[in-house]
């Protein structure tokens, strides 16, 4: 107990299986730059206040140099009692520069130590994911472009419904992950609030310049308030959040794919790097990659709720709880780095069937342009729905496509039907009507791609 850093008021030893228990440097250690740069950012403030001198503070910016420059070269080497990244450090620091370490931490509790490190930690993978991000939205817009010639049946319930551009369906989805990306954008300004010289809970008793701290640091803001400094997890709950909802749209992209990548649809094909074979059976080609983003989804989400369940109901500023914050918010950083790149590789690598997606595009899902060519002549819609409707039966009474219908058996179920509606029959022309902002017509979709190849810019 003595040996500790907080050993002070200890006399006896602490259980080897509480040691382990209560140890979180096998994962924290992740934030080994973070804090050495928040503890070389924290020895300048003290040396402002003149709490250190400046040959110390500059004894103590080279030892932590040093400490890490062993970090980035693996040669760290942590020692029984290093319980955590903080105690890691600042001990390795004693060793390399001696007493004057010791005045590292004064008016420093690790509890606006760890809020501080974990939000340098944080800002950096966040500034990674949205590059990940942007990537995705590159390679769906790529695709877009290329395949935009492309139609393919659009589904509502899964059941055939009007015809679209595939084009159209993937900048769906790139729309979806642009705004992912907005929303860790607006998610930065909360992440970059200083908790460092808040103390233990009341306050830094060393008027260190909290204000200068935040720019060395890259803060955009102080947390107004030692306890809620201190306290505040938020920005995990927040990140967990926008990092399942990210995981929540991948998922929906694979469940996609997958089903276009059936026999019984046909629609696309994995590329070999990104599919496995089965061990029993020779023919398989399974997508794996989009079963694996689909069920990563899961633990997303499940690393937000369990990091839920441990912040709420606790009482005011720093409880040893929230040492367990770091690994769902690791674990998420993690799975969101991986998927995000592998739903890229994967989207940049489809190989599409333009045919076989053609071959599915039935005149039955024509029956809304039918209703609407008489609409055009100035029958009411509600009134057209069911005189279409009523096609769609002749069609399947007769054991023929409603595009077979001669003029006259229209006819028979309006008058206003005239030579002109063999023109419905059109898929391309259906797909180009719908040319309303957003539509799936080849101008608007167009529009969409120069959208989004603007803000990639
Ligand atoms: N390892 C601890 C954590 O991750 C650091 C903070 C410890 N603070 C304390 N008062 N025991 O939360």
């Amino acid at each position: 107990g003595a040996t500790k850093l907080w050993g002070g008021r200890f006399s006896g030893e602490t259980d080897p299986l509480m040691e382990a228990f209560n140890e979180s440097i096998h994962f924290d250690r992740r934030m080994y730059a973070a804090d050495i740069r928040g503890s070389q950012a924290y020895a300048k403030a003290l040396c402002r206040q003149g709490i250190l001198t400046t040959d110390e503070q500059q004894a103590l910016d080279s030892g932590l140099a040093a400490v890490l420059a062993e970090w980035q070269a693996g040669k760290f080497e942590i020692r029984s009692g290093d319980e955590d990244i903080h105690t890691a450090n600042e001990r390795r620091l004693g060793e390399i520069v001696g007493a004057v370490a010791g005045k590292l931490h004064t008016g420093r509790s690790r509890n606006d130590q760890v809020a501080t490190d974990m939000r340098l930690w944080l800002r950096d993978e966040v500034e990674a994911l949205l590059g990940f991000m942007r990537e995705l939205v590159g390679a769906l817009v790529e695709r877009a472009q290329r395949d935009v010639d492309v139609l393919m049946p659009g589904y509502t319930h899964l059941q055939r419904a009007q015809p679209i551009r595939w084009s159209h369906f993937l900048l769906s989805y790139a729309f979806w992950f642009q705004q992912d990306a907005q929303r860790l954008e607006q998610f930065l300004p909360r992440l970059n609030q200083l908790p460092l010289g808040s103390g233990a809970l009341a306050g830094n008793p060393f008027q260190v310049d909290r204000e200068w701290l935040a720019q060395e640091l890259g803060f955009s803001s102080v947390a107004p308030n030692s306890l809620y400094g201190t306290s505040d997890r938020d920005f995990v709950a927040e990140f967990l959040f926008h990092g399942s909802l990210t995981m929540i749209h991948i998922s929906r992209l694979a469940e996609d794919l997958i089903i276009y990548s059936t026999a019984e649809f046909g629609f696309v094909q994995l590329a070999d790097a990104y599919s496995t074979g089965s061990s029993l059976m020779p023919q398989k080609k399974n997508p794996d990659s989009l079963e694996l983003l689909r069920g990563k989804s899961g633990r997303v989400f499940g690393d937000m709720t369990g990091f839920m369940m441990t912040y709420k109901g606790l009482p005011s500023t720093y409880n040893k709880d929230m040492q367990e914050d770091k690994e769902p918010m690791f674990d998420a950083v993690d799975t969101l780095t991986g998927s995000l790149q592998i739903t890229t590789a994967v989207i940049a690598t489809l190989r599409i069937n333009a045919d076989k997606m053609k071959q599915c595009l039935t005149g039955d899902m024509l029956a809304t342009d039918l209703a609407e060519y008489l609409v055009r002549k100035g029958v009411p819609f509600r009134q057209t729905h069911h005189i279409s409707g009523a096609a769609v039966k002749m069609a399947e009474d007769r054991g023929c496509q409603i595009s077979d219908l001669s003029v006259s058996d229209l006819k028979t179920l309006h008058e206003a039907f005239e030579d002109d509606v063999l023109l419905v029959w059109n898929f391309e022309k259906s797909v180009d009507n719908r040319s309303s902002i957003g539509g799936t017509s080849r101008v608007t979709v167009q529009a969409q791609i120069d959208h989004l190849k603007q803000w990639l810019n």
